[in-house]
């Protein structure tokens, strides 16, 4: 279970009420008036003020519309310690309680359309069994595991799969890690899901019927559809012929044609477990301020290595590492550290280059953060560009521009920082990056099941139920 769901009831917590409560007019009056009394009755109202804040809390979860609304956000944020937002951020966690989640059904219903799907039931090997090792469920390729996990337990899912939209196929493919490297190996992704697809389909009629295009798939590693990790392999195998018609759910987008997005899919992000980044922030000192101008860790090669033509982040990021390895206000570490969340934390903006495929982790920890993402890998396509708007909320850099990344990051320094760091803090935004347990309202997996309704066309069920 998510820690986050624990009930507001630390220090923090009751600050934001305290500060709801006076950000609000119409009981600013009311407390005036309760002041004479409090020196005797303090107790009393501490307790109206909580039972005003649960109260609230309750109207605030019956209303996702206005928690959707950006001024709505500002008007918390607007004053703009990092300590009120932080805390915001937490409360927000906090409120999204699965009871909260539960008095939204109706709304939710209406949003995804009375969306239902239906889970097979695989045997062990084709996913739990995976989860003996730890990291299947918790690192960068986990949402396989984390969608999987939150359907069980959704409303839309159905045990009937007569009324099902559609169907989801729980095929874990990322969790063979290499015992000399640690890298996930993959070479048996494909036979591991042609075999779960004759499976069920010699087993159940759904396939058949519709040769797939109602059943999903998670793609979440690194060039999505096409089951390879290198891109020019990725390409000459392409999509697998048994999965062309399918919908596929991957982290892999570019906005250009590509053969390992051509098939019906939904981009998502990649997978940072929730705690860690809840725990990032409650380590991180209040009022510390953002002491580190611009951060990245990771590989930098210093003398880019020539892979069968390619070079590993088209080697952006060994120019990076030349050009500002000196400067002092860039902190480039080349090391892996298990604690650079609480540096990204610290820092203003968080460079998110390339590696072998345009996207990152670090775009999801850098926006949860609070840090700028500044985001250098031409053309790629960014997850729930209905839920988050990534242009206000990031910096995008062409690759050809790197060198010149110190001059870039300057003028906007000098000019939109604070406007996107303001953006930034929306707990909407940094919702739809995140897999729950459960599904939650506006959560990544709700918006992957958003996108799905926007899909009903393909459902088997309504087809015949309109052409009747
Ligand atoms: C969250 O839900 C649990 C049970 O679902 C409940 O016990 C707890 O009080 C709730 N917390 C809040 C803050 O609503
Ligand atoms: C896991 O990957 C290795 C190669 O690294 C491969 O030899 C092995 O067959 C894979 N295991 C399974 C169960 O697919
Ligand atoms: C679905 O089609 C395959 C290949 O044509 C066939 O082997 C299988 O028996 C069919 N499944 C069902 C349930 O009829
Ligand atoms: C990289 O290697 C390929 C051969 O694998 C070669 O054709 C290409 O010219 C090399 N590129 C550079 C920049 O050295
Ligand atoms: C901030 O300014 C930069 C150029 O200085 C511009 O490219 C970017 O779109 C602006 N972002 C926002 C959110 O205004």
């Amino acid at each position: 279970m998510v820690e986050l769901k624990r009930p507001p009831t630390n220090s923090r917590g009751f600050y934001v009420r305290m500060r709801f409560l006076h950000s609000n007019g119409k009981h600013n009056q009311r407390q005036a008036q309760d002041k004479s009394f409090f020196r005797k009755y303090y107790k009393w109202v501490l307790w109206l003020s909580l039972s005003f804040y649960f109260f609230s809390s309750y109207l605030l979860s019956q209303s996702p519309k206005q928690r959707l609304n950006p001024l709505h956000t500002t008007s918390f944020a607007g004053s703009g310690s990092t300590h009120s937002s932080r805390a915001l951020f937490e409360s927000s966690l906090s409120l999204s309680n699965s009871s909260s989640t539960r008095s939204q059904e109706p709304k939710i219903d209406q949003e995804l359309r009375g969306l239902k799907i239906y889970v097979y039931e695989l045997p062990p090997k084709y996913n739990s069994e995976w989860l003996s090792n730890e990291r299947c469920r918790t690192h960068l390729f986990a949402s396989e595991v984390a969608i999987h996990r939150a359907l069980l337990t959704s409303d839309v899912r159905t045990l009937d799969p007569q009324e099902a939209d559609f169907f989801f196929v729980p095929v874990y493919v990322s969790c063979n890690f290499s015992t000399t490297n640690g890298f996930p190996a993959i070479g048996h992704a494909r036979s591991l899901l042609l075999s779960a697809v004759q499976l069920i389909s010699s087993e159940h009629p759904f396939w058949n019927r519709s040769s797939g295009s109602d059943h999903v798939f998670v793609a979440s590693h690194d060039y999505g559809a096409c089951f390879h990790a290198m891109e020019d392999r990725a390409i000459a195998d392409g999509v697998p012929e048994f999965l062309k018609k399918s919908i596929i759910l991957q982290t892999f987008g570019v906005n250009y044609d590509h053969p390992c997005q051509d098939v019906e899919h939904v981009v998502i992000p990649p997978y940072i477990p929730p705690e860690s980044l809840r725990r990032t922030l409650e380590a991180s000192p209040e009022n510390g301020g953002r002491d580190i101008w611009a951060f990245f860790r990771g590989k930098m090669e210093v003398h880019p290595k020539n892979i069968s033509g390619r070079f590993y982040s088209k080697a952006v990021r060994s120019v990076i590492w030349h050009k500002y390895g000196g400067d002092r206000r860039f902190y480039l570490r080349r090391h892996r550290f298990a604690g650079y969340q609480s540096e990204i934390v610290r820092s203003i903006f968080c460079l998110c280059p390339l590696g072998w495929a345009p996207w990152s982790p670090r775009l999801v920890e850098s926006v949860v953060l609070g840090c700028v993402p500044v985001v250098i890998a031409d053309g790629i396509r960014l997850p729930f560009p209905d839920a988050v708007p990534w242009p206000e909320i990031s910096l995008t850099v062409a690759e050809r521009d790197a060198v010149r990344l110190g001059a870039i990051l300057d003028r906007v320094a000098a000019t939109n920082l604070s406007a996107i760091q303001r953006k930034i803090w929306s707990p909407e935004v940094r919702r739809a990056l995140l897999f729950n347990d459960c599904v939650e309202y506006g959560d990544a997996t709700w918006q992957v099941l958003r996108s799905l309704a926007k899909k009903l066309d393909r459902s088997h069920r309504r087809s015949r139920v309109y052409s009747q």
